[in-house]
């Protein structure tokens, strides 16, 4: 006889399946979708109500980020083009990082935002880039010395595949994953982490979230940041809700914080 137990490990295979036979779900990577597939198992739907609620969760946390067609191999064509030129390795750098709607808003401040945030750290030899979406391509902004260790991770295989080839063309030693960053992504120890804008994302999943990735990052520095925009467009009361979501998680560490307010984000670089 078949127990609640197995019946549930077989219809988290079934559930892992469906969502992967979707086009628009067949590059997350798996441990992702078993991720958020078990906690809507857990609540008692029926297979059916849980593959629809896990690709909303998917769409929700990542997929409404990115535009139709992401077109990786054309775009590292051009990047490949570009890169014997500073001036247009940038300008393909930026132009690229317009497909993730995410990363596309730090397209207006990309001048200031690294170089206001990290001016005054030393040299950073190692960076972690968690929730990256196409962060990476800003790599030419961030002033790292040539060599640096780069890990980048996000849930789609085929764009950490991208990453990776793109970092190729940068003077970091880039290592792009595809895992998630809830469960399995590796943490090394580094200079800086970087969780830009993707806080709010991740606890759309798991509540818990914010909160066990500053417990578990391992980071002389952290840059923390929040979106002033819903994918809908600007919203007054976003930075006053996530700057006290951000204290409420930081409010029983002896850390100190640097504010930044950006047009675009609001950043908190945290010394630890
Ligand atoms: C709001 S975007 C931020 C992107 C990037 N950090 C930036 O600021 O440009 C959130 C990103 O988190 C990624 N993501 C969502 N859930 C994740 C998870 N469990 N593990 C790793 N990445 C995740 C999404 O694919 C998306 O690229």
């Amino acid at each position: 006889m078949i127990n609640d137990r197995e019946a549930l490990a077989g219809d988290l295979e079934r559930l892992v399946a469906a969502v992967h036979s979707s086009a628009k779900y067949g590059r997350v990577c798996e441990d992702v979708v078993r991720g958020v597939g078990e906690r809507e198992l857990a609540k008692g739907r029926r297979l059916k109500d849980a593959v629809k609620a896990t690709k909303k969760k998917l769409h929700q946390v990542g997929g409404a980020y990115l535009e139709a067609g992401m077109d990786y191999a054309a775009w590292l064509d051009d990047l490949r083009a570009a890169s014997g030129n500073e001036g247009d390795f940038r300008r393909a750098c930026a132009e690229t990082m317009r497909h993730h709607s995410s990363t596309k808003e730090r397209f207006q401040i990309l001048d200031e935002f690294y170089a206001t945030v990290l001016a005054d750290l030393p040299p950073l030899h190692s960076v972690l880039d968690l929730a990256c979406g196409l962060n990476p391509l800003a790599i030419p902004w961030m002033g790292l010395p040539d060599g640096a260790a780069y890990y980048a991770y996000d849930i789609y295989e085929d764009m950490v595949e991208f990453l990776q080839a793109f970092m190729e063309l940068t003077p970091v030693r880039g290592q792009a994953a595809a895992c998630d960053v809830l469960r399995s992504c590796p943490k090394p120890r580094v200079d800086l982490a970087l969780v830009l804008k993707s806080v709010p994302c991740l606890e759309q999943i798991d509540k818990s979230a914010g909160a066990q990735l500053l417990d578990t990052i391992d980071a002389d520095y952290l840059l923390v940041s929040f979106p002033v925009y819903s994918l809908g467009g600007r919203d007054k009361g976003m930075p006053t809700n996530y700057e006290a979501r951000f204290r409420e998680l930081v409010a029983d560490k002896d850390w100190s914080i640097k504010r930044f307010e950006f047009a675009a984000e609001l950043a908190f670089l945290v010394s630890r």
